[in-house]
């Protein structure tokens, strides 16, 4: 199975809305990848024994994990934490996020700057790359339950664009670009 994604119309809409374009404009899985976005769909109903995930978390370092309920009654500042966010902002780590209920949207940007928007339902398991400028947002149906992974102790700490002398950031540019110089064309 391949995610949902598309080019965002950025207008001033309710951010919880698809915003597609109109038509639409999807963004394929090669799109993703070109911009070091991994992606995995596991069984969501197995997430506490699946040797699928065991075997990713081994070989990814991805020792951490925990699980994130995002309704109002779970979590503190709820409505604060909502807005950080969405607003853009990259780590100094990955971004790994495993849907297990519910769904949502990361925005990422992609290498012109625009953004992408990757609808994540349950099965999904996305790592955002190092560095990567990115948001999340709820859609309409408001809910949604994460396992969050993390290589060691976990570190959320968002760096809110713009970032361009991060190290971080500058590392991921490099990568971007090399990306682009040893993938034949046809790929894209
Ligand atoms: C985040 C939430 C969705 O870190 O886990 O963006
Ligand atoms: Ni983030």
């Amino acid at each position: 199975m391949a995610l949902e994604a598309w080019f965002m119309e950025e207008d001033e809409e309710d951010q919880r809305l698809p915003h597609q374009k109109n038509p639409p404009e999807y963004v394929s899985m090669d799109h993703l990848a070109g911009l070091r976005v991994l992606y995995w769909n596991l069984n969501p109903n197995k997430y506490e024994h699946d040797p699928d995930l065991d075997r990713i978390r081994q070989e990814r370092g991805y020792s951490f994990m925990d699980l994130l309920d995002l309704c109002p009654e779970k979590v503190e500042n709820y409505d604060q934490k909502l807005k950080n966010f969405y607003t853009e902002h990259i780590h100094a780590d990955e971004e790994i996020r495993y849907c297990l209920e519910g769904s949502g949207y990361f925005d990422v940007r992609d290498k012109s700057d625009r953004w992408i928007r990757v609808w994540i339902k349950p099965g999904d398991l996305i790592v955002l790359p190092t560095g990567i400028y990115h948001r999340f947002t709820l859609d309409s149906d408001n809910y949604i339950k994460l396992m969050r992974l993390f290589v060691g102790e976990p570190v959320w700490t968002p760096f809110n664009r713009s970032q361009e002398d991060h190290p971080a950031r500058k590392k991921y540019v490099t990568k971007i670009i090399e990306y682009i110089n040893v993938t034949p064309l046809e790929a894209y």
